[in-house]
């Protein structure tokens, strides 16, 4: 068990990503809160996960809401004493918009939620950690940071800033045994890409397929790991190749 009596938050695990790396891992031993909005599907991944003997509670949290996240961390340590892994996973993409079209208002909800919800996440886990000695801290990139497409300009660019966060965050918390990283998916198989960018997104990766939620989720447990004990600051792409 790779992961044996962790606590790990993870946000958006109601669906995609954030779901199979709860799946994932609570296979290998953690307990998994499963933070997503109250109207997801948070409710029955949780139950899955006891059905299928693992612990898992469902906290509806808007990670763009401070409140919510400071309660979502008191509850985690009231009821499971720690935070080992903080995965700040949740997310939305766009269509693609020509610049000229993208409203303010929809500017600062990609900002809020792609950006904002990781610094809300991030900044509510890190006295725990500090005094902990220990912890890690996940967020889900996205390979269009270093390898934007034309379109998806605001959601690249919360993505970059997710990515450059991230690495700031492991210099500033290294000196207290906290590990940052950021995993970079390439289009993956998932609610948010929609029919018509399947395939053309399928032509631009060099493995030919589009990822699934495993591969993401396979990743993340190999950073939360100690196997991963001398990786921080990373962001690494699961990209079939899409990013050379
Ligand atoms: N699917 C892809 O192709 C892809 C590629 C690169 C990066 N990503 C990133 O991966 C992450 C997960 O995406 P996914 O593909 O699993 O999508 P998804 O739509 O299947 O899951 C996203 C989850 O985030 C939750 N969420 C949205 N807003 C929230 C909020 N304000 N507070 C709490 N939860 C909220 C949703 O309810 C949903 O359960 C996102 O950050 C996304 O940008 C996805």
């Amino acid at each position: 068990m790779r992961l044996q009596d962790k606590v790990a938050i993870i946000t958006g695990s109601g669906s995609g990503i954030g779901r199979a790396a709860a799946e994932r891992f609570s296979e290998e031993g953690a307990a998994v809160i499963i933070a997503d909005l109250p109207n997801s599907n948070g409710g029955q991944v949780a139950d899955g996960i006891q059905s299928n003997g693992g612990t898992a509670r469902f906290i509806p949290v808007d990670v763009t809401k401070a409140d919510q996240i400071n309660e979502l961390v008191e509850i985690t340590i009231k009821e499971f004493g720690k935070i080992d892994i903080m995965y700040n996973n949740a997310g939305i993409a766009m269509p693609i918009t020509p610049i000229e079209e993208v409203s303010e208002g929809f500017f600062e909800k990609m900002m809020d939620i792609n950006m904002k919800g990781v610094f809300l996440g991030t900044q509510a886990v890190v006295p725990y950690m500090k005094e902990a000695g220990k912890g890690v801290i996940l967020s889900t990139g996205s390979t269009s940071a270093p390898r934007p497409r034309p379109g998806l300009n605001i959601y690249c660019a919360s993505k970059g800033a997710v990515v450059a966060f991230m690495k700031s965050m492991a210099l500033e918390l290294a000196p207290y045994g906290i590990r940052v990283n950021c995993i970079n998916p390439v289009a993956t198989n998932t609610p948010m890409v929609d029919e018509e960018q399947r395939s053309k997104f399928i032509h631009s990766i060099p493995l030919g397929r589009l990822a699934q939620p495993i591969d993401m989720a396979n990743t993340a447990l190999f950073l939360a790991s100690d196997e991963a004990s001398m990786i921080t600051g990373v962001d690494l792409e699961v990209d079939g190749g899409r990013c050379i």
